[in-house]
């Protein structure tokens, strides 16, 4: 074992049975490694990568702001940036009047929303025990209540450490969700009504859900109807909704937000995080709706919940402004047709012998393989120059495959690379 390799494993930190690349350099959605060969990042690093490495926009907007003060908490000096961040983030998802909270990633972004959404049923409905409902296939976060909460197996393998939480009410996919006679539909929703019945709607605080399912199952998409059956059924019972997409948000699935693609299932909060700090800065944000807002500074109200030393980094809000440079800079035209393209390329990767489903939307796709297939499919992928993140598997036995996710910047080319080599590295191994 060479020095680098044991110090590797010192290194406390998630890693994957495949090599780590020695990266030099890096340019948009390419990572220039030692020796001169450069290896397309197929899935955003983490799915955050959103706008690329090594963006001018980001930079300049860093070091303008490094300068001017590198530290400065909101109750030490003005937060004039972040009240900037705030104002373009919320015209940019189409919330142009929500409050928002900034935190410094997405699990606490989750906790944050918790503890507001707590609050508000307190003051607003005098409900006292605020319970969480989440669904069976869910990732919200690596914080214990986060873990506890939600319906990630993989990772809380063990029931104890769901502290008497865990998830509510069955995601409405074939693998957590089977039906006899039909596949899942909007009435799967209604199981959450009997949920929060059962519970009392008295001691249920909100719902908190990912709109489209993130890297838990794979980028399962809910069936039509689905959200807003949720938004009704949580409105009747004066139940709130959050929307996790912190890896869903900022244009993830081809809108600003995940749930843009259906209508009248607009969330009381939605939490950001991924794609808002595209891998420059550790990020969360939690957007609360104004008339959700108004209960958060009322005389009765908890302590906010949302205060951290972090919390309000000016150099993070730099970095998020400079990702908002390059995102609004984008040819949303040439975006979605490129979005409909890798849709197209995608679909047709369904026609080979070891792909076992593929589902996605926009700039988001889980690709199932046949049981055993996903390290040699990974390998081939790598030996033609492009490597993917793997998803948590669903079901029993557990499916396996990987995420497609490409920066949202990647450019016609760089598309047409990707699904070419995707294609041909499944084909090689079917
Ligand atoms: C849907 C969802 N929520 C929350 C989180 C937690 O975010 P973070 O890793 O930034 O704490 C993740 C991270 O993968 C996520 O995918």
């Amino acid at each position: 074992m060479d020095s680098y390799e044991r110090n590797r494993e010192r290194l406390l930190t998630s890693s994957r049975p495949m090599p780590d690349f020695k990266v030099v350099g890096s340019q948009g959605p390419w990572l220039h490694l030692a020796g001169g060969t450069r290896i397309f990042d197929g899935s955003s690093g983490l799915l955050c990568t959103n706008v690329g490495q090594s963006s001018h926009s980001v930079h300049a907007r860093i070091e303008q702001q490094f300068f001017r003060y590198s530290f400065g908490g909101a109750a030490v000096v003005q937060p004039h940036i972040q009240m900037e961040l705030m104002e373009r983030l919320c015209h940019a998802v189409g919330r142009p009047d929500d409050y928002v909270a900034l935190t410094t990633c997405g699990t606490l972004g989750v906790e944050v929303a918790v503890g507001l959404a707590r609050n508000i049923t307190r003051v607003r409905d005098g409900k006292l025990r605020g319970n969480i409902l989440t669904s069976t296939l869910s990732y919200h976060g690596m914080s214990a209540l986060t873990l506890a909460l939600a319906g990630n197996h993989a990772r809380r393998p063990r029931p104890e450490d769901a502290l008497g939480l865990g998830p509510g009410f069955p995601a409405p996919y074939p693998p957590s969700h089977a039906h006899k006679d039909r596949a899942c539909d909007a009435s799967c929703a209604d199981e959450i009504a009997t949920e929060i019945d059962r519970r009392g709607a008295e001691n249920v605080a909100a719902v908190l859900i990912e709109p489209v399912n993130g890297t838990t199952g794979g980028a399962f998409v809910p069936p039509d109807g689905y959200l807003r059956r949720v938004s009704e059924i949580c409105q009747e019972r004066d139940v709130l909704v959050i929307h996790d997409e912190v890896l869903t948000g900022m244009w993830r699935t081809g809108t600003p937000l995940a749930s843009h693609h259906w209508d009248g299932c607009e969330p009381d909060m939605v939490v950001l995080s991924k794609g808002l700090g595209a891998g420059y800065t550790s990020v969360g944000a939690v957007l609360v709706s104004p008339q959700m807002a108004r209960w958060i500074r009322h005389d009765d109200a908890d302590p906010l919940p949302a205060m951290g030393t972090m919390a309000t980094h000016p150099l993070m809000a730099a970095a998020c402004l400079g990702v908002l440079d390059d995102l609004e800079a984008m040819d949303f035209t040439a975006f979605t047709a490129r979005g409909d393209r890798l849709a197209e390329a995608m679909t047709s990767l369904s026609g080979i012998k070891t792909v076992r489903d593929v589902r996605g939307l926009g700039f988001l796709y889980g690709v199932e393989v046949a049981p055993g297939q996903l390290w040699p499919a990974m390998k081939a992928a790598q030996e033609r120059g492009m490597f993917f993140y793997p998803f948590t598997g669903a079901g029993e036995p557990k499916s396996e495959g990987f995420m497609v996710a490409p920066p949202l910047t990647s450019t016609d080319d760089d598309i047409e690379f990707l699904t070419t080599a995707l294609s041909d590295a499944l084909n090689a191994v079917s």
